[in-house]
């Protein structure tokens, strides 16, 4: 496993998410309103939406281009129509840095 800093949470407003490379990887952090930080694949399984651009709430994210929604713990469609997202393990640490681990 490899751990990535992308430097200070505060980057991420409360309520939205923000794209990042690691490495090879693009991911989209998410900052929950309560919260909750998480960590997927940067674009939607169905045809590559940007997901960190799209709204988040109650854990989920719906994408911007069909309004598929993605539960942020597991990853799955609500609608079940197209692939889970990749989760990915995230924090912050006492620096306020997410690290993110691949
Ligand atoms: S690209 Fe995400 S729902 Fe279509």
């Amino acid at each position: 496993m490899t751990t990535w800093n992308l430097g200070p949470v505060d980057r991420i407003a409360l309520g939205e998410g923000r794209a990042y490379r690691a490495g090879e990887h693009e991911v989209a952090v998410f900052r929950t309103r309560t919260g909750g930080l998480f960590a997927t694949q940067a674009r939607c399984p169905h045809k590559q939406g940007p997901l960190a651009d799209g709204i988040v709430g109650a854990h989920q994210v719906i994408c911007p281009l069909h309004a598929y929604t993605f539960d942020l713990h597991t990853g799955c469609p609500k609608n079940g129509t197209c692939e889970a997202l990749r989760t990915y393990e995230v924090e912050v640490n006492s620096a306020g840095d997410v690290l993110l681990h691949l």
